[in-house]
């Protein structure tokens, strides 16, 4: 990985949508991923509140790519999340369309009743994050796969996650066993990136690095990624701060003028 790697993340994103979400850590590397690929579709399995979707949109509206974004979701939650009620898929809801109409689309539903809206060999960038038991992963990407464009992108999240039930980790190691062109992130709570074979991928700085087998090259891209995750959220709060004191600032003023 060269020194001078200095990916879009850094240089000017701010997330827009920030709720809570394990996904926080790897919002950095979605928005490179998404600058670097330029996908015609994505389409992501798990929405919940929507984080690491609206990171999908906001690159793509903000590196002009003309594509569409599908977010699926039954809105219901499931036994890792919960059963939790109708204001989540409100609130994405009017996100979306606040920010990416035109271009992003709720579809709410079970996955596999979605499938029959996509041809095969469709989509650019796939994001696996429904329940996260071994069979569940396994089965949302084996029914999904052959979606997946040739030289397109598979992610999985929480592939590092070793907590009751969860397998997404068990199923992403055997998935790397057989497959050339695998990454994982091991911060936060994982996250595995797979690329089809075949196609004519668009190669990248992002996607040689990720690619590369070297060792080296993978530590260095590992804690490259996790470096920035920490520094959006340290970022992120010194604005809290600079605003909190902003706002203390004011009501001072205030109060000094009620005073007076
Ligand atoms: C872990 S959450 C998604 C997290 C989200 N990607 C984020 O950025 O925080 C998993 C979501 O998958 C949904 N889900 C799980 N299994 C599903 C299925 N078979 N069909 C539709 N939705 C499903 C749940 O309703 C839940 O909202």
């Amino acid at each position: 990985m060269s020194s001078v790697y200095f990916p879009p993340s850094l240089q000017h994103f701010e997330p827009r949508r920030m709720v809570f979400s394990t996904w926080v850590d790897h919002l950095p590397f979605a928005y490179d991923l998404v600058t670097a690929l330029r996908p015609e579709v994505v389409v992501e399995l798990g929405v919940y509140n929507g984080l690491s979707f609206f990171t999908f949109c906001q690159a793509m509206q903000e590196n002009d790519i003309d594509g569409v974004a599908y977010a699926i979701d039954c809105w219901e939650g499931d036994k890792h999340t919960d059963h939790y009620d109708d204001s989540i898929y409100r609130d994405v809801q009017q996100h979306a369309r606040e920010h990416y109409r035109g271009f992003a689309y709720l579809l709410r539903m079970y996955f596999h009743e979605a499938l029959r809206h996509f041809n095969d060999d469709s989509i650019d960038l796939l994001h696996i994050d429904g329940l996260h038991t071994y069979e569940a992963v396994k089965e949302d990407f084996t029914t999904w796969y052959p979606k997946v464009k040739p030289g397109g992108i598979v992610l999985f999240h929480d592939v590092m996650a070793r907590l009751q039930d969860f397998g997404a980790w068990k199923f992403f190691e055997e998935l790397q066993a057989e497959h050339a062109e695998t990454f994982r992130f091991n911060h936060g709570f994982g996250l595995g990136v797979l690329r089809k074979p075949g196609g004519q991928p668009r190669e990248t700085e992002l996607t040689g690095l990720l690619f590369d087998r070297d060792e080296a090259s993978v530590k260095r891209l590992r804690q490259f990624y996790t470096h920035a995750a920490h520094f959006l959220e340290a970022r992120r709060q010194a604005k809290r701060l600079k605003e909190l004191i902003g706002a203390k600032k004011k009501g001072g003023q205030g109060k000094q003028a009620a005073d007076g």
